[in-house]
C-alpha cells in the first residue's frame, strides 16, 4: 500500500506563507546555536518564576470566590474543574485592572477572556473579515503573529508606514483612499502605540488623538495591542481605548509579559455595538466557543490571583520586572553608543519596552543572521521578518528583556565584532 500523500497546493494557501515559519525559524536558530546570546527573543525575564506563587495565586482566587463572590466549597471546585463560560470567568478583574492602570472604564461584559492575545487578534480578524472586498491596515513593521493569524482568515494586510515617528498619516489616508478607489474596504488599522514589537517606538499624546479623529472620519476600527505599555520610565501616555469616545478602538490585552507567558491568558475588548444583536465581543465570544471552547478556568484563577494579589494593578504587581527592562534598556543603548557612535550604524532610543531597532549599512537578513550566529555567537531578528512588504533590508530588532546585564555586555560587544567583520564584506 502507498503511503497517503499531501501536496501543499490541497492544503490552504497560508500555510505557505513565510509568516506562518517566522517563529519556527527564530527557534530552530536557537536551538542549532545554543550557546549564543539571544536578542532575538522577546521574552520575559526569568528571574522572578516562581513555582509556589501559582499555588498562592490559586488559593486567593478561591477565596475571594467563596468572600466576594459567595461561593460555597461545591461552587469552587465547578468553577476550577468543570467546562466555564465562554467569555471568560476574570472579566471583572481585569476590568478594575484596565480602569486602575490604565484609566480605561470597560464594562465587563465587553471583555472576552483568550488563550493568549493570539487568540484575540484571530478571533478579532476572523469576525472582522466578512468579504473578500475586505482589507486589514497596519503599521508596518507588524507583528509576525497579527500577520500569520490574518493570513489564516484571508484577510489581506496593506502596511501603513510607520515613518521615523511611529506612523505616517499621509500613507494611511493614501491607503484608505487606495482601497476605496479599488472598492474594497479598510476595516481596521491594526498598531501597537507603546513600545511596538518590533520598532520600540510609541506616539504621542497628538498623533492618538489625530488617530482617533482620522478614525471617526474615515469609519475605520482601530486595533490597539498594548502588551508592553506598563513597562515604562514613568512617563505614561494614554492608550487609544482610554481615550476612545466613539467605540472605535477594540482593545486587544496579553498577561503574556504583565503575567507569565505560559498562563496563556490574554482578552480582547470590544465594546462596540452589532446593531440588532448586541455587543461585538459576545460575536466574538461565538468564534472562541468553535476554536477553544473556553480559556482554561485553570490558568483564569492563576491569572485573577495574581490580579487580586496586587489590587488588580498589574503595574504594582511588575515593579520588579519593570526594573529590570529599563535597566537592560539603558545597558542596550550605552552598549551601542559606546561602541557604534560616529559609525555608519544607528539606532532608535525606546525609554521602555522590549525593543531597539538597528539600522546597518549592509542587509541584515537571514544569510547575516547566520554568519552572525556560527561566527561571533549572537542572534538578533532581521525586520525583513516583519515587513509584508519589500522594506526593513538594512535593519534588525534587538530584544534585551531576558538578557543579564553581563549577558548584554558581552552580546554588544559580539554584535560589533560581527558589524565590523561582516559590513565590509556585504558592502563590497
Ligand atoms: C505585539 C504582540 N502582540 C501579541 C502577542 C501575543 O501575546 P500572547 O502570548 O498573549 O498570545 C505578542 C507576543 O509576543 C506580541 O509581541
Amino acid at each position: 500500500m502507498r503511503d497517503y500523500e499531501l501536496t501543499s497546493a490541497t492544503l490552504a494557501a497560508a500555510l505557505a506563507d513565510p509568516a506562518l515559519e517566522s517563529m519556527n525559524f527564530l527557534n530552530e536558530i536557537a536551538s542549532r546555536y545554543p550557546g549564543a546570546i539571544s536578542f532575538a527573543s522577546g521574552r520575559p525575564t526569568e528571574e522572578f518564576f516562581d513555582v509556589a506563587e501559582i499555588h498562592r495565586y490559586i488559593d486567593i482566587y478561591c477565596e475571594y470566590l467563596r468572600r466576594e463572590r459567595g461561593y460555597d466549597d461545591a461552587m469552587v471546585r465547578r468553577e476550577l474543574f468543570q467546562y466555564g463560560r465562554t467569555k471568560g470567568l476574570i472579566h471583572e478583574l481585569i476590568a478594575r485592572h484596565l480602569d486602575r492602570d490604565e484609566g480605561i472604564r470597560a464594562d465587563p461584559e465587553a471583555l472576552v477572556v483568550t488563550v493568549g492575545c493570539q487568540e484575540a487578534m484571530f478571533i478579532t480578524l476572523r469576525a472582522l473579515r466578512a468579504t473578500d472586498r475586505d482589507v486589514l491596515l497596519a503599521v508596518s513593521p507588524v507583528y509576525v503573529g497579527l500577520t500569520g493569524a490574518a493570513r489564516l482568515v484571508d484577510l489581506p494586510i496593506w502596511p501603513v508606514r510607520s515613518g521615523k515617528d511611529g506612523i505616517d498619516f499621509d500613507h494611511l489616508a493614501a491607503q484608505i483612499a487606495k482601497a476605496r478607489a479599488q472598492g474594497r474596504r479598510a476595516r481596521a488599522c491594526y498598531l501597537m502605540p507603546d513600545f511596538a514589537n518590533p520598532s520600540g517606538t510609541s506616539l504621542t499624546i497628538g498623533q492618538r488623538r489625530e488617530l482617533l479623529e482620522v478614525a471617526a472620519e474615515q469609519d475605520i476600527l482601530l486595533l490597539e495591542d498594548n502588551p508592553y505599555g506598563l513597562f515604562h520610565d514613568g512617563e505614561h501616555m494614554p492608550t487609544l481605548k482610554a481615550l476612545d469616545r466613539g467605540r472605535s478602538v477594540i482593545y486587544l490585552g496579553s498577561l503574556a509579559k504583565t503575567g507569565f507567558p505560559g498562563l496563556r491568558v490574554g482578552y480582547v475588548l470590544a465594546d462596540q455595538r452589532v446593531l440588532g444583536r448586541g455587543l461585538l465581543a459576545d460575536e466574538l465570544s461565538k468564534i472562541k466557543s468553535m476554536v477553544t471552547v473556553n480559556t482554561s478556568a485553570v490558568a483564569q484563577a492563576v491569572a485573577g490571583g495574581k490580579l487580586l494579589r496586587h489590587g488588580c494593578s498589574l503595574r504594582a504587581a511588575n515593579h520588579r520586572e519593570t526594573a529590570t527592562y529599563l535597566r537592560n534598556m539603558r545597558s542596550l543603548l550605552a552598549g551601542l553608543e559606546d561602541r557604534f557612535t560616529g559609525s555608519a550604524v544607528t539606532w532608535n532610543r525606546p525609554c521602555g519596552g522590549f525593543f531597539a531597532v538597528v539600522t546597518t549599512p549592509f542587509p541584515a537578513d537571514d544569510a547575516a543572521l547566520e554568519h552572525s550566529a556560527h561566527e561571533h555567537g549572537v542572534l538578533w531578528m532581521p525586520m525583513r521578518h516583519f515587513c509584508t512588504e519589500n522594506a526593513g533590508d538594512r535593519q534588525l530588532r534587538l530584544a534585551c528583556s531576558q538578557l543579564s546585564a553581563e549577558q548584554i555586555e558581552t552580546g554588544v560587544d559580539r554584535f560589533a565584532a560581527f558589524v565590523t567583520s561582516y559590513g565590509p564584506t556585504a558592502c563590497s
